[in-house]
C-alpha cells in the first residue's frame, strides 16, 4: 500500500517508525533481533481485520513492497504465499534479513557450507536447522546465512524485512544436486 494512502496512524506506521528509531548507523549486530522484536510486537497486535492487514489478505499479493525508507534504506515486503511455494537456497550477500509469519505455516531451512569454497562455482551444503514459521513466529538470517522457503500451509502472510535493496547487491543462490553456486548480480 502507498504510504500515502494511509490517513491516521495505524499499528504498521508504528511499526516503521520504531525500526527507524533503533536504526541508529544500521550497523549493530544486534538490530536483526531488534526488527525481530519489533515484528513480533506488530504481529501480536495487529487483527486480521485492522484495515491495512486486511486489505494485503484481501489482495492476495505473493509480493508487494509495503514500506521503503528513503533515508536508511530498508525495505519492508509483504507476501501471501500459496501452499506450495517456495524457493531454492540463497543469501543474501552483505545484507540481512528478518522473516515473519502472520498466517499460515512457512518452513525456513537454514544450511551451511561443508565445502571450503576453494572450488570457485562450486559448494556442498547441509541443513543446518528447521524454523517453523507458525502465525507470530518472526525469525533473522543474518548476513551470508543460506536458506530457503517452503509454505507447507496456506495462504501465508509472510513479511519480509530487508535491510537493504536486494536488486542493488550481489548475492548467490544454490543448487544442492549439482553443487554449484549461482551468482545472482545486482541489476
Ligand atoms: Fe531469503
Amino acid at each position: 500500500m502507498a504510504v500515502q494512502e494511509r490517513q491516521a496512524e495505524n499499528g504498521f506506521d508504528r511499526y516503521i517508525a520504531e525500526v527507524r528509531a533503533v536504526w541508529g548507523d544500521g550497523k549493530d549486530p544486534q538490530l536483526p533481533f531488534r526488527v525481530q522484536a519489533l515484528m513480533e510486537k506488530l504481529f501480536a497486535s495487529t487483527k486480521p481485520d485492522d484495515p491495512w492487514m486486511a486489505e494485503i489478505i484481501r489482495d492476495g499479493k505473493p509480493s508487494r513492497e509495503l514500506y521503503r525508507d528513503p533515508d536508511l534504506g530498508f525495505i519492508q515486503m509483504g507476501h501471501v504465499h500459496k501452499q506450495g511455494h517456495g524457493n531454492t537456497p540463497h543469501d543474501h550477500g552483505p545484507c540481512w534479513v528478518v522473516y515473519g509469519g502472520y498466517t499460515g505455516v512457512t518452513e525456513i531451512t537454514k544450511y551451511k557450507r561443508t565445502d571450503d569454497g576453494a572450488q570457485p562455482g562450486k559448494c556442498t551444503l547441509e541443513k543446518e536447522r528447521l524454523d517453523k514459521l507458525t502465525p507470530g513466529t518472526v525469525v533473522p538470517y543474518l548476513t551470508g546465512d543460506i536458506h530457503s522457503t517452503n509454505a507447507v500451509q496456506g495462504p501465508g502472510v509472510v513479511f519480509r524485512f530487508l535491510s537493504y535493496d536486494l536488486d542493488k547487491i550481489d548475492r548467490s543462490r544454490y543448487n544442492q544436486e549439482k553443487g554449484t553456486v549461482i551468482p545472482v548480480p545486482a541489476r
